[in-house]
């Protein structure tokens, strides 16, 4: 009785918890292209098919070339969702061999014979394809334009809220090894051997900041609040 009590409860408690298919995630998606950021924030995605002008429309879930057994969001799902939101278009050609696309052209930044779009999840490079690749809550998906072999990928970090004309020191580094990045600029002034620069503010506001190197892929962006 008490056994048939407990599973018949277990079995409620799995019937409850266990998350619909596809039920979708959100996801911090940022795309760098060569002169600009096109895209940077939480996109709500599921998998779904996404359709380009060069390559058709397919399923994009994480099925694709049965990588998953259950569909889900994926890297290339939360770019058509965010390109859908902020208007940008992309453009990605397909491979029948792959079940998936390979992107070519975002926000107007098109491949050339040296320079690829590069997908990176949580700051390493995707093993298989955009549309292969599922993605969980919380990750950070990277489009980079030129994306491969820079040296870094970088990464800022800082405190959130500053006091005007107070120097606020901030840190670059690499997302993918964590270790620190020295030549960065981050609102003019350059991070030192231990990837530390110091920034001032003069005027109110939120500052909208990220750290850049010429042979590397600009950072997230950190939102300093400057108060009095
Ligand atoms: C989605 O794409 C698949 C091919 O990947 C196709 O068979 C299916 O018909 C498409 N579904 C819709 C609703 O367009
Ligand atoms: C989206 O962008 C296209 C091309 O730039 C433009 O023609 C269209 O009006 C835009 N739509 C919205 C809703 O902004």
């Amino acid at each position: 009785m008490l056994f048939s009590l407990s599973s018949l409860l277990l079995s409620t408690i799995v019937t409850f918890a266990a998350p619909p298919p596809n039920a979708g995630a959100v996801v911090n998606l940022r795309i760098e292209g060569e002169q600009r950021t096109i895209f940077e924030g939480p996109i709500f995605t599921r998998g779904h098919n996404v359709t380009t002008k060069s390559g058709g429309n397919h399923h994009c879930d994480g099925t694709n070339n049965n990588e998953n057994l259950k569909p889900g969001p994926t890297c290339t799902s939360a770019l058509d969702d965010a390109s859908k939101r902020k208007n940008f278009s992309f453009d990605g050609t397909y491979f029948p061999e792959f079940d998936d696309f390979f992107i070519t052209s975002i926000g107007g930044d098109t491949q050339t014979d040296t320079q690829f779009w590069a997908i990176l999840l949580n700051f390493q490079f995707t093993p298989v394809g955009g549309c292969q690749q599922q993605v969980k809550w919380g990750d950070d998906i990277l489009f980079a334009f030129d994306g491969f072999g820079r040296a870094h990928y970088l990464k800022l970090s800082g405190p959130k809220v500053a006091r005007r004309s107070r120097p606020v020191v901030l840190t670059v580094t690499d997302g993918e090894t964590g270790s620190a990045v020295q030549g960065a600029t981050v609102a003019g002034q350059t991070s030192d051997t231990e990837g530390k620069v110091s920034v001032t503010f003069s005027s109110l506001g939120v500052k909208n900041l990220k750290a850049e190197r010429s042979d590397s892929i600009r950072s997230n962006r950190l939102d300093i609040h400057i108060v009095a």
